[in-house]
């Protein structure tokens, strides 16, 4: 299943969905997309073959204008999925329902909780004893579409964002592939319904 990737920065989620691909997994990276020319993960990318390309959206006048050339940059690949992995940019509701069913993003909590940034701060400061991270379907509504899958990790005595990030996205390499390796089984879809559907069990 071609896919792309749109990135922002160290791409450590991309590596782990093309370390799952080399492994066998039944996706096939077609691009990798990033609005910022200094992503590490662009370097990822570039080492393992993969076409690269850079949409500054400060070459942009607005949000409408930046979503509409990354659409026909994207859709240059035809791909049959698109993956935020680190994409700090909030898409436009046009954007979202050009990919609706087959856009996914990796937030590192457990939503509901902490939408938005600084999950793993807000999460100590909550005084939390699990944290996590969630893959879900990307809706109009910032970090807010259906989960599919989430991971928990304990927040242990010691613990800072750092520490606890560290473990939090040790657990997103994990789900964000499963998710990816189910898209592209076909065993996944958003339902009619706005839900996910699974069939069969993982
Ligand atoms: C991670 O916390 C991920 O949950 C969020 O962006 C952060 C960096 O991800 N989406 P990556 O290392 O760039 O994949």
């Amino acid at each position: 299943l071609p896919v792309v990737a749109l990135i922002s920065g160290g791409g450590s989620n991309l590596q782990a969905l093309i370390d799952a691909q080399l492994a066998g997994l039944p996706i096939r990276l077609a691009a990798v997309i990033s609005n910022r020319a200094d992503a590490f993960g662009l370097e990822r990318a570039r080492r393992h073959g993969i076409a690269t390309a850079v949409l500054d959206h400060r070459d942009y006048p607005d949000r409408d204008a930046y979503d509409a050339d990354l659409q026909r940059l994207i859709d240059g690949y035809d791909p049959g999925l698109v993956v935020l992995a680190g994409f700090m940019r909030i898409l436009t509701p046009a954007f979202v329902a050009h990919y609706r069913g087959r856009l996914l993003n990796i937030h590192p909590s457990l939503l509901p909780k902490f939408r938005g940034l600084h999950t793993h701060q807000r999460a100590l400061e909550a005084g939390e004893t699990e944290h996590g991270a969630s893959v879900h379907f990307v809706t109009a509504e910032l970090d807010g579409g259906p989960v599919i899958l989430q991971a928990r990790v304990p927040v242990l005595p010691g613990d800072d964002a750092a520490t606890l990030a560290a473990r939090v996205l040790e657990q997103e390499h994990v789900i964000y592939p499963t998710v990816a390796g189910w898209f592209a089984e076909g065993r996944l879809r958003l339902g009619e319904d706005g839900r996910p559907w699974l069939d069969g069990t993982p």
